[in-house]
């Protein structure tokens, strides 16, 4: 079986899922059906995080430039001050390369989610159910392995150094912010996100290599994703102490019937 089609057969964390489009980034587009995030295809009344996972009914789609403001919410109910991507740094990834994200989502009625209020309403005969974001990856690419400054920066007209942020020919992608909802972690969410966040990577072969840069604690969590440690990182972004993660992508191969 093509590569492709195993892997959908194998797992479930893809299905449906909206391709990597230029189409709809920086749009308002009305959201498109749900995708189900279910994470591996496998649920049992053992494992607790799976089953309060499945309570969720989380779905995977693209960010667009509606989301700007749930992503800033998130970001700073999950990461300290100096580590924070700013609302200015989301409208300049999500309006330039805005199909290089993924947020997961659930919806419901009622919320008092930092993301609650901000959400809109979901692809639905009902109104009042709102798409609330539960975590998101933002990125970019670059033309080097590993996260650079330079990549966690974003030209501005003071600096409009093309050196700075996105570059469209890099076959490296940069993923700056993976973050969950500090309520909704231990779940399963950031490794199902990631998991569809890579496997649509490698489908629509716009990348040859994931990269980004993570404190110590979370070595092991990257490890286990397939990420390599590649040492400390030369990047002093948000005060430093950083290490490079690469992992290295397998570009499908074309289907051929
Ligand atoms: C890091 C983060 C994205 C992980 O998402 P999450 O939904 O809480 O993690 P998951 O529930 O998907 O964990 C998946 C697996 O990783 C393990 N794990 C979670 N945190 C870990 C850690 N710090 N170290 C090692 N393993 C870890 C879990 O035990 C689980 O293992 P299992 O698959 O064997 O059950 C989330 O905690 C978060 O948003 N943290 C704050 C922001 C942040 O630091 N982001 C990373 C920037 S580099």
């Amino acid at each position: 079986m093509p590569r492709d089609l195993s892997a959908l057969a194998n797992e479930n964390t893809l299905s449906g899922m909206a391709g990597l489009s230029k189409s709809n980034k920086a749009t308002n587009i009305e959201r498109e059906p749900p995708m189900d995030a279910s994470d591996d295809g496998h649920t049992s009344d053992a494992s607790q995080p799976n089953r309060l996972r499945d309570d969720i009914h989380p779905y995977c789609q693209t960010l667009s430039l509606s989301d700007v403001e749930s992503c800033t919410r998130l970001e700073e109910a999950t990461f300290p001050p100096q580590e924070r991507c700013t609302r200015e740094k989301f409208e300049y990834r999500l309006r330039n390369c805005g199909e290089l994200s993924m947020g997961i989502f659930t919806s419901l009625k009622d919320s008092n989610l930092p993301t609650g209020e901000t959400s809109a309403p979901v692809y639905s005969g009902a109104p009042e159910r709102k798409a609330v974001l539960l975590g998101h990856i933002v990125a970019t690419k670059t033309t080097t392995l590993v996260v650079t400054d330079e990549d966690m920066a974003y030209p501005t007209p003071q600096n409009p150094d093309p050196k700075l942020g996105h570059k469209e020919e890099g076959r490296t992608v940069c993923i700056h912010s993976l973050a969950i909802l500090p309520q909704y972690q231990g779940k399963g969410l950031g490794k199902t996100l990631l998991k569809a966040y890579l496997q649509r990577i490698e489908n629509q072969s716009v990348a040859d290599n994931a990269a980004l840069i993570a404190h110590e604690h979370l070595i092991p969590y990257y490890e286990k994703l397939g990420f390599e440690n590649k040492g400390p990182s030369k990047a002093q972004f948000g005060g430093g102490g950083w290490y490079d993660m690469v992992k290295q992508l397998q570009p499908s191969q074309n289907i051929t019937s």
